[in-house]
């Protein structure tokens, strides 16, 4: 079907092609909107280095640091190598993954003619579990129609696409990258929708999203080496738990309906002003595991029954912990040590805590002591990211560490067994 434009390829195959996209629907018009955040006073992790040198440091090893940059081979983890460059749909339809004149594309074939072919712009997603990548067509972002899964190490339909043709036709809002990126000016146009300044464009999750804005602090600082207090920065540390808690909910709360433009938001508003929860807050049951962090969380009697537990209580926003489990369960039991606080009932595991405590072993030494987190915080599957991999007939839920903390027995149990009990 050579001479085919763009988009005619899935307008022709699925005319009924339906994919729920959140979007912002602007109030009023959109030319008399505020700017998204004083472009001008960003100015990178780069300046904050010569003084908080070890944060800077520990802090480009994080998942937020990686978690969105434009695309390189170094960026993008999947294959380009013969024989791992594609993903086939079925016997008529393909997509080739090609690197060519320095550059990298996702190449569809239709009965091995090329149908269209776009270049991987925009990489989204550290490495750690998947990626997807956006493309541009003018001054829009669209999603591109293969991803990265990095468990099975292979490519895969994007997620929610379907699974019988070629899709290039989602457009990107200005919330996918304000969930996964520090900043971009941005404009809805009727008609049109997102628009992005290319240039604009702060990659990764960085201390600017966090802090606010760091010009005026790093001026101040530089002008004042004698000074002890920090200036003119936030520091989520001296708000209140729910300013502190919104900060990470913005984007860890699950897919939120916004009646504000996207990044308005600033850490010490409250999110309830920005946007409002697109689901049932109070159906924890049905809570994805997913992207929603802060709702299973907050649904957890250690959320419920303590005045300070917040996302800080178990991460250090600066450093990257991803696995380390004994590091985990040693702020369990902050609150947790059994002895002048609750600590674990199920009798394998508080006699065996009782026994160390009693002959002055460190817990460390624990053999369970140090993994309370495989039976209270499970990696449970989630049913909105299902993946379509290349040969396997099932789609492949991908495994999130559930945030609602709780017993769960089954799970408990299958543990000890599989750990010689
Ligand atoms: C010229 C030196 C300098 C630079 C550059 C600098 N800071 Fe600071 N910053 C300080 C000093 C001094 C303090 C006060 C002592 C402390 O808390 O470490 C401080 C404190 C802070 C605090 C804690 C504030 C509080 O109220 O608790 C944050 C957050 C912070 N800086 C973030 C940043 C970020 C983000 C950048 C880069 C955009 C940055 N700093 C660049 C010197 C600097
Ligand atoms: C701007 C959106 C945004 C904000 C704000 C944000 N996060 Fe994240 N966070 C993400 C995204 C996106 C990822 C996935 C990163 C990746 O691997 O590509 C992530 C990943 C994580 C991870 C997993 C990293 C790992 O190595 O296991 C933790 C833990 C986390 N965030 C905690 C927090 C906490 C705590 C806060 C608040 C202090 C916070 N986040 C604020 C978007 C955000
Ligand atoms: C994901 C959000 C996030 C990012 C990204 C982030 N910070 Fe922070 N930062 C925090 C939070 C939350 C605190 C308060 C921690 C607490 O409760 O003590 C904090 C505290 C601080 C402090 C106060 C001193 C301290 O050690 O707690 C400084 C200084 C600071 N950050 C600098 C930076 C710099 C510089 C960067 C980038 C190189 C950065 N932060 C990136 C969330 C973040
Ligand atoms: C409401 C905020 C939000 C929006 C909107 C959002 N994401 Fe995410 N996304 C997250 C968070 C948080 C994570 C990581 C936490 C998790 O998996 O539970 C994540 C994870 C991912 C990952 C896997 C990265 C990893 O290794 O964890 C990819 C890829 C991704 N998102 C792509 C996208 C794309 C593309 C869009 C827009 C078309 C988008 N997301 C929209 C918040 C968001
Ligand atoms: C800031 C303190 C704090 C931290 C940190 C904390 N908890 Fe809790 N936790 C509590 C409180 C308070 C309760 C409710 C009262 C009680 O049971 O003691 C609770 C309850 C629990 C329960 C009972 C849940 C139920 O549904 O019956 C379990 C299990 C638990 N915590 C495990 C953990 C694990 C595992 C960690 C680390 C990943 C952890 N807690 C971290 C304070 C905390
Ligand atoms: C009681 C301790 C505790 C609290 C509180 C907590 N987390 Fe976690 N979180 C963990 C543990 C443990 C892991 C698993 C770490 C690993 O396997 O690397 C985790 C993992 C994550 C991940 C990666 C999930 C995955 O499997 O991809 C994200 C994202 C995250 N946390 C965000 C948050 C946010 C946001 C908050 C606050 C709303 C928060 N966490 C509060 C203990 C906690
Ligand atoms: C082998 C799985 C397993 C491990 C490892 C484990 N727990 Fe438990 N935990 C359980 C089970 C099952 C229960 C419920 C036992 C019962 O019926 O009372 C429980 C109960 C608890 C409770 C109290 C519940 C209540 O209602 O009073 C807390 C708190 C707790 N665990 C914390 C921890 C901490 C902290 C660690 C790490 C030091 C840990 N657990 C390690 C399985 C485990």
């Amino acid at each position: 079907m050579p001479g085919l434009k763009k988009y005619q390829l899935t307008f022709l195959l699925a005319p009924a092609i339906y994919l729920v996209t959140a979007r912002w629907t602007p109030r009023t018009d959109p030319a008399s909107l505020p700017p998204t955040g004083d472009q001008a006073k960003f100015v990178g992790a780069a300046a904050c280095a010569p003084c908080h040198k070890n944060i800077y440091a520990t802090h480009l090893q994080t998942a937020h640091y990686l978690d969105s940059r434009p695309a390189s081979a170094a960026a993008i983890k999947g294959s380009f190598k013969y024989g791992k460059n594609r993903f086939v749909y079925n016997d008529h339809m393909e997509v080739h993954m090609e690197k060519k004149g320095g550059g990298f594309f996702q190449t569809a074939l239709f009965n091995g003619n090329v149908m269209e072919s776009e270049a991987f712009a925009i990489v989204i997603g550290s490495g750690r579990k998947g990626q997807s990548y956006l493309y541009w067509d003018g001054d829009r972002l669209f999603q591109l129609p293969i991803s990265y899964y990095v468990p099975l190490e292979t490519w895969c339909n994007s997620p929610g696409y379907p699974s019988n043709m070629v899709y290039f036709g989602k457009q990107v809002r200005g919330q996918c990258m304000e969930c996964h990126g520090t900043n971009a000016r941005i404009t809805e146009v009727e008609g049109k929708g997102t628009i992005f300044d290319s240039a604009s464009i702060r990659y990764g999750i960085d201390c600017e999203r966090c802090h606010g804005p760091g010009s005026e602090h790093v001026a101040w600082h530089t002008a004042h080496p004698g000074e002890v207090t920090g200036r003119y920065i936030t520091n989520a540390a001296h708000l209140s738990r729910q300013q502190r808690l919104d900060a990470c909910a913005l984007c860890h709360s699950g897919f939120r309906k916004e009646f504000a433009p996207s990044f308005s938001f600033a850490v010490g508003d409250s999110l309830d002003n920005y946007s409002t929860a697109d689901y049932d807050t109070s159906a924890t049951a049905t809570l994805d595991v997913h992207g929603n962090q802060y709702g299973l969380l907050t649904a957890s009697k250690c959320f419920r029954f303590s005045d300070k537990l917040d996302c800080g209580s178990c991460h250090d926003p600066h450093t990257n912990e991803f696995g380390q489990v004994a590091v985990y369960s040693a702020r369990c039991m902050n609150c947790h040590n059994g002895v002048a606080q609750h600590g674990c009932t199920m009798p394998e595991i508080s006699k065996q805590l009782a026994k160390a405590a009693a002959s002055s072993v460190p817990t460390e030494k624990v053999a369970h002591a140090v993994n309370c987190i495989d039976c209270h915080m499970p990696a449970l599957p989630s049913n909105k990211i299902t993946l379509q991999i290349d040969g396997q007939d099932q789609p492949v839920h991908d495994l999130v560490r559930t945030h609602r903390v709780a017993i769960y027995p089954d799970i408990a149990r299958e543990y000890l067994s599989e750990h010689g009990h």
